[in-house]
């Protein structure tokens, strides 16, 4: 596939561009007792380009920009909405992918691009504490339900996409998994 668009390489970045729709999510979160509460829902993901940025005059870096709206299958309601980037340095191959969300709670996670029997694969990871791929939340959420770490696991082949996410919380005192994953189709290529 062409992955270069007004004149920049967006290398593996360009997969991911367009709009993806999925009806197969499963989100599982934690209800009043720190039990798991798991919803059935329905995603959209578009992605499209922000560009190239050169860092220290140093660092080469591209990146494409996203917004991820997840509405539960029984009602249609939005209940996660989610907006960031994913970044990707050729010389290094590493990827990066930022996220914030409306309980104030924004991180960057990193990893390094791989491709596997066809498939594209984003896989990053943060932590809080960390100075480099780390969680920055509120002074409420950092008491009471506490973004501890982040895992994706996302990949691409042809026009499927699927992803696999673990936030690790602490909140009503027990840690807890809080788990989505889902498969997406691309319905375009235009960018959202
Ligand atoms: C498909 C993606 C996601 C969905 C559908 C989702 C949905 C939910 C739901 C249903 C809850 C239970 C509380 C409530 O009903 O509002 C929850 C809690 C929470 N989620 Fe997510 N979430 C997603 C991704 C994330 C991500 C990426 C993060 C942060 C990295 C995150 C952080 C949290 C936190 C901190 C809570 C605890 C808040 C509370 O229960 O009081 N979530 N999420």
């Amino acid at each position: 596939m062409n992955t270069v668009i007004d004149d920049v390489d967006y290398g593996p970045l360009a997969q991911l561009i367009g709009k993806w729709v999925g009806n197969k999510g499963l989100d599982t979160a934690p209800d009043a007792d720190a039990n798991p509460d798991e919803t059935a829902f329905t995603d959209e993901m578009t992605f499209s380009i922000s560009g190239p940025a050169e860092n220290a005059e140093e660092q080469n870096i591209v990146s494409i920009k996203y917004h991820h709206v997840v509405r539960k299958l029984e009602n249609g309601r939005v209940f996660h909405d989610q907006i960031g980037h994913w970044f990707y340095e050729k010389s290094t191959n590493i990827i990066m992918h930022s996220l914030s969300i409306p309980r104030a709670v924004c991180l960057l996670a990193g990893g390094e691009y791989q491709e596997r029997n066809g498939n594209s694969i984003f896989n990053v990871e943060a932590k809080a504490g960390s100075d480099a791929y780390g969680i920055v939340q509120s002074p409420f959420m950092l008491e009471k339900a506490k973004t501890k770490a982040f895992k994706m696991n996302l990949s691409v082949n042809g026009n499927v996409l699927n992803y696999h996410e673990v936030t690790s919380l602490h909140i009503y005192e027990k840690d807890f998994e809080h788990i989505d994953k889902s498969t997406l189709f691309r319905v375009t290529y235009e960018q959202g």
